[in-house]
């Protein structure tokens, strides 16, 4: 289906509860000393909604100044026009509409044909940009993205792959804010959570990682899938494999993550049929974000605990058996949204 043209309205402090809720959470995470906040308005037409941001924290937040060194405002639309406009920061009193007084007076000047020019000091905050939500370029991982009346635009099958990318470009515990009417339309998306229907704001879920003994941590270098050789003996098991496992473990319950990594991707070099190690390693990766990897390793655990007998135990994991452990990670991959597993 073609993609239907959008309009460009909108105006300063629409969907105000939403703002509120901005606020709170800024200053929830400026308290736990989290820098930069960084915050996006994606489909931003004119740049009121992004300005709306900067002027809430800049008169509410009890936690000022709001400079760049703590803050990353960004505005991007797919029309030139609008990202012209958001960059002058010239708004006609229809914009304006939501807007107090005492907030405009204090950072707009009012110009003699009636417009109201917005305080360099805000303008200077935001940096504007050219994008299109449906072309492939990747986004900087955002804590708070406001894509607001953009979706309704969208025909479903588009709709479904810019949720799936605002999903990804959002930090662990970050938030989207839709438009009001299209609360719903993320709703399925296994990654959102829905913090509240009135507001229209999700949370991105931070995954269970917690169902085996090695504790999360950060990843490496990408792996490539497992390409199992049929004429490759059998060799899960192997000694010096299953030492560079228990290393991993060792190092993972010390908080040393990357060494943990190495640890696993040595065992595995050693063997990569050892089921248990990439396991590990998808935990890892998803502890960092890189949900393809995690899904690689995972579906390398699939397609090993397969070829197993069911009730036999996984080399490296004497108390599991292989029928566990094909359970955990379907779980696992089903909350990634796999659904064929
Ligand atoms: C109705 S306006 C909403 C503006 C603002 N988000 C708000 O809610 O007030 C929709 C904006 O989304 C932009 N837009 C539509 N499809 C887009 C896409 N695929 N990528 C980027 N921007 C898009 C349009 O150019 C327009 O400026």
């Amino acid at each position: 289906m073609d993609r239907l043209r959008s309009v460009g309205e909108t105006h300063f402090f629409r969907q105000p509860a939403q703002f509120d809720h901005l606020l709170h959470a800024v200053e929830q995470r400026l308290e736990s000393h989290r820098y930069p906040v960084r915050i996006w308005s994606a489909g931003c037409a004119n740049g009121a909604e992004i300005y709306s941001t900067v002027l809430t924290l800049s008169q509410r937040c009890s936690r000022r100044p709001i400079d760049r060194g703590r803050f990353a405002f960004t505005g991007s639309d797919f029309n030139a026009d609008a990202i012209e406009q958001a960059r002058r920061g010239r708004f006609t009193s229809w914009h304006m509409r939501g807007c107090a007084e005492r907030m405009r007076d204090q950072y707009f000047q009012h110009l003699a044909d009636g417009d109201w020019q917005l305080d360099r000091d805000i303008l200077e905050k935001v940096d504007f940009f050219c994008h299109d939500l449906l072309d492939g370029s990747e986004i900087e991982t955002q804590d708070f993205i406001f894509c607001r009346n953009v979706l309704i635009y969208l025909d479903p099958a588009s709709m479904a792959q810019v949720v799936d990318r605002l999903y990804r470009w959002l930090a662990p515990d970050g938030v989207l804010y839709l438009g009001y009417a299209e609360a719903v339309l993320a709703g399925d998306h296994p990654g959102l959570e829905l913090i509240d229907s009135s507001l229209a704001a999700y949370r991105r879920r931070t995954f269970e990682l917690t169902t085996l003994p090695v504790p999360v941590l950060l990843p490496p270098i990408p792996l490539e899938p497992l390409r199992i050789n049929p004429m490759r003996p059998q060799l899960a098991g192997r000694p010096e494999a299953l030492a560079f496992l228990e290393e991993a473990t060792q190092f993972a319950n010390n908080n040393q993550p990357r060494q943990a990594s190495q640890s696993l991707k040595k065992s595995l070099y050693l063997d990569p049929s050892l089921a248990v190690s990439h396991y590990q390693l998808g935990l890892l990766e998803l502890g960092e974000q890189k949900v393809d990897q995690a899904r690689r390793h995972w579906r390398n655990v699939i397609t090993l605990a397969r070829r197993q007998t069911p009730s036999e135990h996984v080399p490296g994991w004497e108390n599991c058996t292989w029928e566990q452990l094909l359970q955990w990670t379907s779980k696992q991959l089903r909350r990634l949204g796999e659904s064929d597993v």
